[in-house]
């Protein structure tokens, strides 16, 4: 092979684009049989000119093979891929997160009772005892602040260090939220509360150990127990429907007196669920945030949301809000 040769088998590779072309110079210049003809002059080159020629055939040949692998590299690298677009196929829909169930509850209930005049609050979940208890007319001794019936906090959590005396506390109820409301504003006070609590309870289709509450508050000059009754009853039929049935019972909480406990009828379970208490706020707790009960009463409930939820939309497992099982959060 004389340089022009080579020098031509090289520039057609080059030139050459599509893998049948790079295929054929494969086999016209590198293939077993073009590198046995390649070799052949050789063989009958006189014994002095054996050792030069060699050498130029290896050159020729190790030219040839490298150019060969590159320009294999370059077109592969080069090479588009061709794909089949059905253009009217229709699409994936991604799937979209909704609201859970319970938060669209409270929207619900907020906007139900904004209706009604009410406006909303909030207050935090990590409580003192002044606001959990103390206020809330529930004395040191009350049994509603055994350990055993609430989540309190490390010592390191002692409001005034380790030695302090003052623990805090996972919240138990939202009433806790109607004094930070109070210690806030004066009369005349129309509020509702939502929001987290927590009790060491064991789990069940009726009790979790962290659940919700929706607490109202109404302070004015010469608010009763029929207001209180009444908006209940507004409640419970615009909410649940008008042939909804409630009961409320008598009953007892240190901040209320007199107090009650609200039970509405669960239609497919054919029996009476407790919603929460009720009452006329008690003068302590008036004076507690410096109103004075002669001049102003108040009424206020705190229910359960899960039970509200559970009757607004048939559930019969409270567990179920927590388990976050997709096929029952995407029903709601
Ligand atoms: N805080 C009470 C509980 O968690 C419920 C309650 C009762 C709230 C009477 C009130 C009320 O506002 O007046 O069991």
């Amino acid at each position: 092979m004389t340089d022009i040769e080579l020098k031509t088998a090289l520039d057609e590779l080059t030139a050459l684009s599509d893998p049948a072309a790079l295929e054929a110079w494969r086999i016209a210049h590198i293939s077993t049989k073009a590198i046995k003809d390649l070799m052949a002059p050789l063989a009958s080159a006189p014994k002095e000119q054996k050792r030069e020629l060699g050498q130029k055939i290896n050159a020729a040949k190790v030219a040839l093979t490298s150019g060969y692998e590159q320009r294999k590299a370059e077109l592969a690298s080069k090479q588009t891929v061709k794909m089949e677009i059905d253009v009217t196929e229709p699409g994936n829909r991604p799937a979209i997160g909704n609201k859970h169930i319970l938060m669209r509850v409270i929207d619900e209930l907020t906007e139900l009772f904004g209706r009604m005049g009410f406006g909303v609050a909030e207050g935090p979940e990590v409580e003192d005892e002044f606001h959990n208890f103390v206020a809330l007319n529930i004395p040191e001794s009350h049994p509603a602040r055994d350990p055993l019936d609430n989540f309190y906090l490390t010592a390191e959590g002692r409001v005034g260090g380790a030695g302090g005396s003052r623990p805090f506390l996972l919240r138990t109820q939202t009433s806790t939220v109607q004094i930070r409301v109070m210690e806030k504003q004066r009369p005349p006070i129309r509020m509702v509360m939502p929001g987290r609590v927590y009790r060491p309870d064991t789990h069940d289709a009726t009790h979790l150990s962290m659940f919700h509450q929706f607490e109202a508050l109404v302070v004015d000059r010469g608010v009763s127990m029929v207001d209180l009754k009444s908006t209940i009853s507004q409640f419970v039929r615009a909410y649940f429907g008008e042939a909804t049935r409630f009961r409320m019972r008598p009953s007892f909480f240190p901040f209320t007196e007199p107090s009650a406990e609200v039970d509405v009828w669960f239609e497919d379970r054919n029996k009476w669920i407790e919603l929460g208490g009720c009452g006329m706020v008690h003068p302590n707790v008036l004076k507690a945030v410096k109103i004075d009960p002669e001049e102003f009463t108040g009424w206020a409930f705190g229910f359960g949301i899960e039970r509200i939820a559970m009757r607004k939309y048939g559930v019969s497992d409270i567990r179920n809000f927590v388990e976050n099982d997709v096929r029952f959060l995407a029903q709601f």
